[in-house]
């Protein structure tokens, strides 16, 4: 069992990684002191994986607990949604002592933590992240939120998990393309922490295509490691947790653009961190060989490395005016400037951005959704 701990003074937590967790995670939840009624949040395909599994070793410590299974898939991932839980949760009569655990991707934690966040102002959740995204990104940090048709990720808030479960072996049946897009976000952080980590996903590739255990243990403590040091850095991304978004700018415009339907989200950033590393050579704050390096190692694990050409540029850069990061209509894009280190540029003169676009499109051999 490997524990990274995310230090946040009085919202601090642990995250445990471990192999054949599941079953287990009952037995790590006597601290916790879950007396009231609980509710586990999933969708089908996690359910019939897991969820039996989950359920048994919860209710195995006499611990009171609900299961509300919602639609599979991102464009799920929205206020009606959020609604509908918080409904069954008022329904059930989950109090302020409740707690909600997420079992399932990316989705699902982030619906089910920005319910927690919301619900009587705020009640305690558990992140059971069960895709590669999720247990490397999105269940530690405390970022939580639903989409909105005019902008992904637009409703949410900040509001840390009170532990974090791991189970590697869920990667077994998690599809090849979630399992890739899960990977992107693995390069991320090479790119823009820890050059040894995007050696080493280079040096080791065949073997993490085939999962073994080893491998997939170090990457994902590795990223939950790095996570935590930026999250216990900036919680508020006020600086430098900004970093983690490096390919999030275009990507978020890609999935809007989109309506969710087109992307996985980790395909989206794929194809973010080769724009935004071209436009860092643009700006000059990077040279061909680091873009090369990021290029490759993102088409190497069978990524998306360009914009399809039937999508719009310009409507592509009013979603990045719209972005999060953006402010008053100024683009900020997360620059590397070599592997291991990026910069924030704030305010892009569209100018430099569209070039990158274009000069992508020229290049386009793998389009997704055309
Ligand atoms: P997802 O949650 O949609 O899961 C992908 C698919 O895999 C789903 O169909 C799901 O049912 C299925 N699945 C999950 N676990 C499985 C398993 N073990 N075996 C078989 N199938 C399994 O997608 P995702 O990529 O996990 O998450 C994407 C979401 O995460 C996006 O909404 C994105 O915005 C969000 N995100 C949030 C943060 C954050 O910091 N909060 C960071 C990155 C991404
Ligand atoms: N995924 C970006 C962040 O957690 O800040």
């Amino acid at each position: 069992m490997d524990f990274v701990r995310v230090e946040l003074a009085d919202r601090s937590y642990t995250i445990y990684i471990s192999s054949g967790l599941m079953g287990e995670i009952g037995d790590f939840l006597t601290p916790f002191n879950l007396t009231s009624k609980n509710m586990l949040i999933t969708n089908p395909t996690v359910y019939g994986l897991y969820g039996q599994r989950l359920l048994n070793s919860i209710h195995s410590k006499d611990i009171h607990c609900k299961c509300l299974i919602i639609p599979d898939g991102e464009t799920y991932k929205d206020y009606f949604w959020a609604y509908h839980i918080l409904s069954e949760m008022l329904k059930e009569g989950l109090d302020r002592k409740s707690c909600l655990f997420a079992l399932g991707g990316g989705v699902i934690g982030d619906i089910t933590g920005f319910c927690a966040s919301i619900y009587m102002r705020g009640i305690p959740f558990i992140q059971i992240p069960t895709t590669l995204l999720a247990q490397v990104d999105s269940s530690v940090g405390g970022k939580t939120g639903v989409n909105h048709p005019l902008g992904k990720n637009m409703i949410g808030s900040f509001y840390q998990p009170m532990a974090v479960f791991i189970d590697t072996n869920t990667l077994n049946t998690l599809p090849n393309r979630e399992f890739l897009a899960g990977m992107a976000e693995v390069i991320k952080y090479g790119v823009i922490w820890d050059d040894e980590l995007f050696q080493y996903l280079d040096t080791y590739k065949d073997e993490i295509f085939t999962l073994a255990p080893a491998r997939i243990s170090h990457i994902i403590r590795r990223c939950c490691e790095i996570k935590a040091e930026i999250v216990g850095k900036d919680e508020k991304e006020q600086n430098i947790r900004a970093i983690l978004n490096f390919g999030h700018t275009i990507a978020h415009a890609l999935e809007t653009e989109t309506n969710y339907e087109v992307f996985k989200h980790g395909e989206a950033v794929a194809i973010g961190m080769v724009a935004e590393a071209n436009i860092a050579k643009i700006l000059g704050i990077t040279d061909d060989v680091t873009v090369k390096k990021i290029t490759d190692l993102i088409f190497a694990y069978g990524l998306p490395t360009y914009i399809p050409m039937s999508l719009n540029k310009d409507s592509l850069i009013h979603h990045m005016q719209k972005d999060k990061k953006s402010l008053v209509g100024r683009i900020t894009i997360i620059t590397p400037k070599r592997i291991g280190e990026v910069k924030v540029t704030k305010d892009v003169d569209i100018q430099h951005i569209k070039p990158s676009l274009n000069l992508l499109e020229v290049r386009d051999e793998k389009d997704i959704g055309d």
